[in-house]
């Protein structure tokens, strides 16, 4: 095990320096969120350093916000950013973070949103055999690596006669999940090492709960071997989000959350968008002063309809070519107030590829925007003002309501819910969203989100989860002739606003 040496760490205003000096001397990296929380805890840094380390593991490069927050006693971090000097010249990771600048609430800061992390320009996928084994071994590592925090497990292989009897607990990527003829579950995992089949009764008290098991996700168990390859289960385990009851960032000013414009649709809502605009831009009367509060602007996909994205879409379209739609949409969003910062998401009617992850819009459509908007992936990390969101447009939510008892569209927060306590975005694999075998599984929730936002079920759902805001968006088209056939009511028109100092979120209504 690596250790912590030497003198103790300093509370003077070195210790940041300090800090990332000794953990870079055993091979780590600090995220400047992480480094901002270990200068802000009370406690014994050097405590804390040891424990971070003692459990971090060896592949691991980068510390990040995670890892630290799951050794602290959140009664000893203190509220106000911390006025330690944060280095910057060690590497690009450790570039002070905005969440650390000291704010007053009148206080006026520029929006600063950063994209971290997306698909865009790192595709490695050919779509040979290679690709599939790397794609979930890589999801099986990094979720295994979250489960094992809180379980201590052993590889499938080492399941042998010696166990007959035992407590053993396994972490396994589920391949199948059926009830037989008795009404037995069976659930058959796979790691790295072999197969396990794992057996929930069906008068076991958590058989309820093994309903809501689902193919392609890594989950952990503890039952009694039975030395031959089977385990009965008597608890089941999710990767989850980390108990928390707020994040520990402080951002500043307000976001709009958006999604599914589907401009170049006869069904977009040009009236309410202008009202939106005009609220927005302070053409209006606006009491609260909202607006002027508002930096950010999300859109998490669907900017246009599209083109043959589904059969007879043209009958929809008030606009037939793609290109103009894109135009269209830029006039819309190019009239947005010019010191808000515009990100924006492809979904599945936009022009980039349908396998996700999506790369951004491409260069010939981003130049019909505004230069200073931020084209980003799906899904895609971004900060604003310090604050971690996590956009994907949220296709998986299909997978999720036909297979998951108890979810709907009408309330989408529920299965962004359940992607968070999967640590992943889109766990069942090859069903609706086709999903291209990246070397790396970019739909696993590494670290906890301070905001999730999706949009595509054209419903809005607001919910807190373990500190994490989760939010779906709505839309800006009415209800489509398809729609009244399905009896789906969209949600249209309505913005949730987030306030990224109180995390606190609105809803704001242009109909
Ligand atoms: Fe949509």
């Amino acid at each position: 095990m690596q250790q912590i040496s030497g003198s103790r760490v300093h509370q003077g205003p070195s210790a940041g320096l300090e800090i990332v000096e000794r953990l870079a001397e055993l091979g780590y990296q600090l995220e400047p969120e992480a480094l901002e929380i270990i200068c802000r805890y009370r406690g014994s840094k050097e405590d804390l350093l040891k424990r971070i380390v003692s459990s971090t593991d060896r592949s691991v490069v980068v510390i990040g916000s995670y890892q630290v927050s799951c050794h602290l006693d959140s009664a000893l971090i203190s509220s106000t950013p911390s006025a330690l000097p944060i280095p910057s010249a060690r590497s690009a990771s450790l570039a002070p973070s905005p969440a650390s600048v000291s704010l007053s609430p009148a206080r006026i800061v520029p929006s600063s949103a950063e994209l971290k992390c997306d698909i865009t320009g790192r595709s490695t996928c050919v779509g040979d055999y290679s690709d599939f084994v790397h794609y979930f071994r890589d999801r099986y590592a990094k979720i295994r690596e979250i489960l094992s925090r809180r379980l201590n497990s052993r590889p499938i292989e080492s399941l042998g006669k010696s166990t007959t009897g035992r407590e053993v607990s396994v972490i396994g990527m589920v391949m199948d999940v059926r009830t037989t003829a008795k009404g037995n579950r069976v659930i058959e995992l796979e790691d790295p090492t072999g197969l396990l089949t794992a057996v929930i009764q069906k008068d076991a008290e958590i058989y309820e709960q093994s309903g809501l098991i689902i193919t392609d996700e890594v989950i952990g168990v503890t039952g009694t071997s039975d030395g031959n390859g089977r385990v009965f289960v008597k608890s089941l385990l999710w990767p989850d989000m980390p108990n928390q009851t707020a994040p520990l960032e402080k951002g500043s000013g307000c976001a709009l959350l958006l999604s599914d414009l589907h401009v170049g649709s006869k069904y977009f809502m040009a009236e309410a968008w202008q009202r939106f605009l005009e609220w927005l831009n302070g053409d209006v009367d606006d009491p609260s002063g909202l607006a002027s509060k508002v930096q950010y602007i999300v859109i998490a996909g669907d900017v246009v309809d599209g083109i043959g994205i589904y059969p007879g879409q043209e009958k929809d379209l008030a606009i037939m070519d793609i290109y103009e739609q894109y135009q269209a949409a830029a006039k819309w969003l190019n009239g947005i107030r010019k010191d808000i910062k515009v990100i924006i998401a492809p979904g599945n009617h936009d022009i980039v590829r349908q396998a996700e992850p999506q790369p951004a819009l491409p260069d010939d459509i981003q130049r019909y925007f505004r230069s200073d908007m931020l084209f980003v992936g799906n899904p895609a990390w971004v900060t604003l003002s310090g604050i971690s969101v996590l956009i994907y447009h949220g296709r998986s939510i299909d997978d999720l309501v036909l297979r998951l008892p108890g979810i709907s569209y009408a309330a989408p927060e529920m299965a962004m819910i359940e992607m968070l306590r999967r640590r992943h975005l889109s766990p069942i694999y090859g069903s609706r969203v086709s999903i291209a075998p990246e070397h790396e599984d970019h739909y696993v929730i590494s670290r906890p989100p301070a905001i999730l936002h999706c949009g595509h079920v054209h419903t809005v759902g607001i919910a807190r989860y373990k500190g994490v805001a989760v939010i779906n968006s709505g839309t800006w088209q009415s209800q489509t002739d398809f729609q009244k056939k399905m009896n789906i009511q969209p949600v249209a028109g309505v913005v949730p606003i987030i306030d990224l100092a109180s995390m606190k979120v609105r809803k704001l209504i242009f109909t």
